[in-house]
């Protein structure tokens, strides 16, 4: 019972809400959503997205909560108790916790990128200069090896140092007052964007469905890109799950974390896609459509360097905040499967990240051989995480609170043993136990098909 003792936890529900949040809300919001939604077309992508947000998501953010508080303990370590002894569902634990380091090594690649970013806000370096001005400036960035490693180094370190302080005055403590203050200027940022010529082009092409535009493929990147901006599949929330006090109404927590991730990643749409029919950026130019696009519009706004400065800030703490969760997955895997003590732990899971991302930041640059399969080996680890085994691992986490732990252990939990009142729980039974599995299946076999 070892994993009863000397747990860290949540000191109050709103920074359980901030954390989980502060997880979930990252670059996957601001810079991977646009960039997803503009390469699938637009409004049907972002359809469907809400549409497995809805169905999906949010039961399986429930499941891993309920998970992780009954089992007060790392992912692995979560299965191994709640399963009794068997020894295949810990190994969903263990793909968790590799796949944990896998996006860790890419997402820290992009991470560092906010920091150059911040510097050259500092530096007023993007005033004056137009689309072609930024977007030669990015590539140049991105092809120069040292500067893009330095920060991703700087990145991980000070990630490593949150997590060395804890969970309740490490995590809580920043996320708390950081995450609000995004939303307020994100807010800002739209009504900027409003106002910009391309707004009705922007938003029509947001929000106007083309079906036609629907095919497999689309419909496996909005499932990816659903469970990769909810943090889930991989034991995130599980772990995360495992420091919410018993008395915490879990399924308002997963609601709440859920609205906000969703809206913050709506809120980029807003601010992005009307600037980029602006300044004449396509919607499908991928990693140039948030740092080169956003530039464009600071430098229109009154205020802009202020804006620009503060808006870099921001983004780099909301990825800091994801890859605090990140590392704490492995962290809590290391410290409490392995016995390795936490701050070891958390050295050697950094240094691991750091050496597989700086390989995913060289393979960016142009003519390099870092590629798999005509893939980069950064969009590699992008796709390969995001759109299998996130999903595959969501598949076995619903299948573990439906079937395996069934229906009295998950009321147990929702109803915080029988004290609250919980109206949807049957429904979020019924779409953990039936639809949300047989949806990842159905979206899977018709990709291979
Ligand atoms: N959800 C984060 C984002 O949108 C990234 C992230 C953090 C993540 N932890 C995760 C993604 C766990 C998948 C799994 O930026």
């Amino acid at each position: 019972m070892s994993e009863l003792k000397k747990r860290d936890s949540f000191g109050s529900k709103i920074g359980i809400i901030a954390a989980a949040a502060g997880s979930a809300i990252g670059l996957g919001n601001i810079y991977r959503f646009p960039c997803e939604a503009g390469s699938n077309g637009g409004g049907a992508f972002i359809m469907i997205y809400l549409l497995i947000v809805l169905c999906l998501g949010l039961p399986v953010v429930i499941a891993e909560f309920v998970i992780g508080r009954r089992a007060q303990s790392n992912e692995v370590g979560s299965f191994r108790i709640l399963s009794k002894g068997s020894r295949l569902w810990p190994c969903v634990g263990y793909v968790g916790v590799l796949c944990a380091l896998l996006i860790l090594a890419f997402y820290s690649t992009v991470s560092g990128w906010t920091i150059e970013y911040i510097v050259r806000a500092v530096q007023n370096d993007f005033s004056g200069k137009d689309l072609q001005a930024l977007e030669t400036d990015f590539s140049s960035f991105i092809n120069a090896p040292v500067r893009p490693i330095i920060w991703q180094a700087l990145f991980i370190a000070v990630t490593a140092l949150i997590i060395f302080k804890g969970v309740k005055d490490g995590i809580e403590k920043y996320v708390k007052i950081l995450m609000p203050l995004l939303l307020v200027l994100l807010i800002a940022l739209c009504v900027k964007s409003l106002t910009l010529d391309g707004a009705k082009q922007g938003l029509s092409f947001l929000f106007k469905a083309d079906f036609s535009k629907i095919d497999n493929d689309v419909i496996l990147n909005a499932l990816g890109q659903a469970f990769f901006s909810l943090s889930l599949g991989m034991g995130c929330m599980i772990t995360y799950g495992s420091y919410i006090s018993k008395s915490d109404r879990m399924s308002s927590t997963a609601l709440s974390v859920v609205l906000c991730d969703t809206s913050i990643a709506i809120m980029a749409g807003i601010v992005i896609f009307p600037a980029a029919f602006t300044f004449g950026v396509s919607p499908e130019a991928g990693m140039g459509l948030v740092f080169n696009t956003l530039p464009m519009i600071f430098n229109q706004m009154y205020g802009g360097y202020f804006f620009c400065l503060m808006f870099f800030i921001l983004l780099s703490i909301a990825a800091l905040t994801s890859t605090v969760s990140l590392l704490e997955v492995m962290v809590a895997f290391a410290t409490e499967e392995l016995h390795i003590s936490r701050n070891k732990a958390t050295v050697c899971s950094s240094i691991i990240a750091f050496a597989i991302g700086v390989l995913a930041t060289l393979s960016l640059r142009a003519g390099t051989s870092l590629s798999v399969g005509g893939m980069s080996f950064f969009d590699m680890l992008d796709w390969f995480t995001a759109n299998i085994l996130l999903p595959v691992g969501g598949f076995f986490i619903v299948i573990f609170v439906g079937w395996f732990l069934g229906k009295k252990v998950f009321v147990e939990e929702i109803t915080n043993n029988h004290t609250i009142a919980s109206k949807g729980k049957l429904l979020i039974f019924f779409l953990i136990r039936y639809v949300a599995p047989v949806a990842v299946a159905v979206i899977f076999i018709s990709r291979l098909v």
